[in-house]
Parts: structure tokens; C-alpha cells; sequence
């Protein structure tokens, strides 16, 4: 059977056919050519399909939140605020809703005042309400190389040139942005924002430094510029110190944050199927984030403002949050997944690719031989093997760059989906290599996985905060280096 990738969930109808959307073309307005769909949510479709087994969604484990309490907290918000919870809500959102956020941003260590905070529909909505706010078509967004795919279309949407910074295994690295800043008001250029995900970065599963934080922040007020810090994934992290928001380091440098827009949401430490998230921003950048949502939906879902607001009422026996105590059995689950995936990369991909080992969140990302083009591969790895992946073009404007890299979701999948999903995928990947060895003649034919495949000796085994795959740079001088880190 024929069928497109995003009709091949739930029986929906294929994408149209080029003479059925030329009949429409003519009315479609300029931005939409520049429009694509993120590879992410095309390999959404797939995890409805029970024959794939998809390492590519972006998804937490929801089958870990107990549905004796889903029941009756929904059925509280039913019974007890019906007509509020069936009404609209304010634009900013319920301030019970709010409260709840402030106490997630204090787990974060970061202080934030209520009156700040709007409430999204999730945090894909911020992103696009600040591109709705800040970007007239050829304005320049900064952002890290890779970038989080998902808002690969909404730049593109808004038709923003962006201007992607290669990160290593501390994050983006600053002198490079400077750089970058250098170069474009040299060309009467000046960004709107500067795009970071500092914590376990998606797709790259790396964090910003302690000392690139600092100075990102500092740079920022040297040439007033806004950052959106997106940090969906800074409570989830399985090993090493908490470091600050980019939010709380720009308070503490002038009293009040007025240069960072931070992006929060509840996807991934309790649920994405509520759809809220929230931004922290100065009040004049809030106040034109509000009037952009009116346009988009009025207020988020006053029923699931409600439910978050009920569930962040439950406390333990002890008196502890429970909502802490479920992200504590989230993150001791997401480790596992995480340690099973870097021992089934060790064993199936062995020599064939290099990948990062987050310290938290829920990806890896693998760069395997350059010859390998991941986006074929995922055709073959589909069709042939059942197992799909984020191929590393999703996570670049140009479409190009990151040909040869994939994003592995390990989070949302049990222990033995992951080993399966990853020695599958380590087939493809050796066929396609041999393969290469067998058009070329050259020597660097697949090695088999496994038993044959020798375990890296301990002392070069990179310890869980080195990126393979995002090497530190040789260009950087050592005075730079001593100042950016
Ligand atoms: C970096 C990043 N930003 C934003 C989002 C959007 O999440 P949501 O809209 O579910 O809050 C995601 C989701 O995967 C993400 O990884």
C-alpha cells in the first residue's frame, strides 16, 4: 500500500498530490514556500505504528504516570470546577496555573515573578509567538548547529535567516558567536535573538558550561541582545551539578532578567498530551507575547491548567511534592534507558560512529562514516528493518549540514526496543559501509558487531561528559579558551 509517512498513523489521507496543490498554489501567501514539515513530528506518525520501533520521537514515558491519579484528578477538575474548566481563561493564563510554574523555576533555582509568566500551549508556542514578535522576514536569528528540529520550521515559517553556530562538547561556544556578531555588523546585521538550549541540548545531548553561561549572558549585555533559552530537560539530569538558567544569571547581573526570554514546559516532566508550557519574559516583550497568543488561541486549555494545578496540590505521606517525586522516578528510569542505549551503541555501532553521552534529557546523537547519509539510511532502516531515527538534516536550516548524524530518543522506549531499535540500525548502517567499501575498494569494510567488536580499553573509554561528536575546537587559542570556559 502507498502511503505517506504522516498518513500512515491513524488512517488519515495522504499528502496531496503536486497537481491537486497546484490548483491552490496562487493563493498560498510567500512564507509558506519557505515552510517544511520537521522530520520530528513526520516521525511522530510512526510511533503509532506497533511494527516500528521508533527511536526518533521527541517523547517522555507517559506510561509511567499512574492512571488511578490521571482518574481522579481529571475527574476532581470535573466534578468540583466544571464551569471553569469548560469556560475560556485569561490570555496569560490561570494564576493557579502560574503558581505552579513558579514552583517548577525554584527547582530550577531560578526566582521568577508571577506577573512574568504567560502560560502556552506548550513550549513550540513560545518559540513561534517569539518569531511572531520579533522576526520581520530576512531578520537574523542566532542559533546552535545542530538546533532543536521543531523549530527548524517555525524559523523557516518566519522566513528568519538563521545563522547556526557548530557546538562542542560544552555547548556554543561564545568566541565563535562573537565572531559570528562580528561578522554580521560588520554587514549592518544585527540578530533578534540568540536560540540556546543549554541543558542536554536536542538533538546534541550537550550542556553549556558554567563559564559559557556567564559569558553568553555577558555578551548579551554588551550588545543588547535577546536570548531565548529554551530548557525543557534542565530537571532532568542524571548525573553532575545543576547549573543556573541563563534567566538567573541575567538577574543576577542587573536586578531584574531583561535580556533572556525563558521557555519552560510541563511535556517533559509530567505530560506533552496537556500542551502547556510558558515563557518568562521582560513586560514589554510579555505584553506583545500575549497579543501574538490572542491571535493564536485566546488562553491555553483552562482543563489542563486545571489538572496541573490539582496535581501540583499532592504531596506524599512524608509531605514531599509528589510531582518531585515522579520527576526523582522519571530520571532514575530515563538513566537506565540512557546507559542501556550507550551500552547497545558500544556493541552494535562499535567503530562505525561516534555519539555524545548526555548527562541528562532524553538524546543521543550519532555521527557515523561521512560517506553515510542518514536520511537514505532511514529509508532503508524503515522499510528494511522496521526502526526509524531523527536524520541529522532536521536539525540544520540548510537542509545539508548534518547529513551524516542522527538523534536517538532513548527515553520513551523500554530496555529491550532500545537494544533491538540500535542493533538493527547498527545492520543497516554496516551494510551501507560495506557497501561503500565494495563501490570503492577501500579497506574500511563494516566490522561485524559484538563479540569481534573490541570494547574501548577503560582509560580511553570517554567518560559520560565527553562528546565524541562534538569535539572540542583545535582553532581555539588558549587565552580564549581560559575566558570561555
Ligand atoms: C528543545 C525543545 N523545545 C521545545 C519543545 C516543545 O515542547 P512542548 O511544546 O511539548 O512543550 C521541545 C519538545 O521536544 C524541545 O525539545
Amino acid at each position: 500500500m502507498n502511503r505517506s509517512i504522516s498518513g500512515a498513523g491513524g488512517g488519515r489521507k495522504a499528502r496531496p498530490a503536486a497537481h491537486e496543490l497546484a490548483r491552490y498554489e496562487a493563493l498560498f501567501a510567500a512564507r509558506t514556500r519557505g515552510m517544511k514539515s520537521s522530520a520530528m513530528r513526520e516521525m511522530m506518525a510512526l510511533t503509532e505504528r506497533p511494527d516500528v520501533i521508533s527511536l526518533a520521537g521527541g517523547l517522555p514515558d507517559t506510561t509511567t504516570f499512574a492512571p488511578e491519579l490521571y482518574a481522579k484528578l481529571m475527574s476532581q477538575v470535573a466534578a468540583e470546577q466544571t464551569a471553569r474548566a469548560l469556560q475560556y481563561g485569561p490570555t496569560e493564563g490561570m494564576a493557579v496555573t502560574v503558581q505552579c510554574i513558579v514552583e517548577v523555576m525554584a527547582a530550577e533555582g531560578t526566582l521568577v515573578d508571577p506577573g512574568e509568566v504567560i502560560v502556552t500551549t506548550g513550549g513550540q508556542q513560545v518559540i513561534d509567538l517569539v518569531c511572531k514578535t520579533l522576526i520581520d522576514p530576512g531578520d537574523v536569528i542566532v542559533a546552535e548547529a545542530p538546533t532543536y528540529p521543531g523549530a527548524v520550521p517555525t524559523f523557516s515559517a518566519y522566513q528568519a535567516e538563521v545563522e547556526q553556530i557548530e557546538m562542542d562538547s560544552d555547548g556554543m561556544p561564545i568566541d565563535e558567536l562573537e565572531r559570528t556578531l562580528d561578522r554580521l555588523q560588520a554587514e549592518g546585521r544585527r540578530p533578534k535573538f540568540i536560540y540556546t538550549i543549554p541543558n542536554f541540548q536536542n538533538p546534541g545531548g550537550v550542556t553549556m558550561s558554567l563559564a559559557r553561561r556567564r559569558r553568553l549572558v555577558e555578551v548579551a549585555h554588551e550588545r543588547e541582545l535577546l536570548i531565548l533559552e529554551d530548557n525543557p530537560y534542565g530537571l532532568l539530569r542524571y548525573e553532575g551539578e545543576p547549573l543556573p538558567t541563563l534567566y538567573s544569571l541575567d538577574a543576577e547581573a542587573g536586578g531584574a532578567a531583561d535580556l533572556v526570554i525563558y521557555l519552560g514546559t510541563f511535556s517533559k516532566i509530567l505530560s506533552p498530551g496537556l500542551r502547556l508550557g510558558w515563557a518568562v519574559a521582560p513586560r514589554p516583550v510579555l505584553e506583545k507575547l500575549n497579543l501574538g497568543k490572542q491571535g493564536a488561541d485566546l488562553c491555553s486549555s483552562p482543563v489542563t491548567q486545571l489538572f496541573v494545578a490539582e496535581y501540583f496540590k499532592q504531596h506524599e505521606g512524608h509531605g514531599e511534592p509528589h510531582w518531585l517525586g515522579y520527576l526523582e522516578q522519571l530520571k532514575e528510569l530515563y538513566r537506565r534507558r540512557r546507559d542501556v542505549m550507550l551500552a547497545a551503541l558500544d556493541e552494535h555501532f562499535g567503530e562505525q560512529a561516534r555519539w555524545t553521552k548526555p548527562q541528562g534529557g532524553l538524546f543521543v546523537w550519532a555521527t557515523l562514516d561521512e560517506r553515510i547519509d542518514t536520511t537514505d539510511l532511514l529509508a532503508q532502516a524503515r522499510e528494511q528493518e522496521g526502526v526509524a531515527f531523527v536524520p541529522g538534516r532536521a536539525a540544520y536550516m540548510d537542509g545539508h549540514r548534518g547529513s551524516s548524524s542522527m538523534r536517538l530518543n532513548f527515553a520513551g522506549v523500554p530496555d529491550d526496543d532500545i537494544r533491538e531499535g540500535i542493533r538493527r540500525i547498527g545492520k543497516v548502517v554496516r551494510e551501507q559501509v560495506s557497501l561503500y567499501g565494495t563501490l570503492t575498494g577501500s579497506s574500511s569494510a563494516a566490522k561485524p558487531p559484538a563479540e569481534s567488536a573490541p570494547e574501548p580499553a577503560a582509560e580511553q573509554a570517554p567518560s559520560l561528559a565527553d562528546v565524541v561528536a562534538l569535539p572540542r575546537r583545535e582553532q581555539e587559542g588558549p587565552a580564549r579558551q581560559r575566558k570561555d570556559r
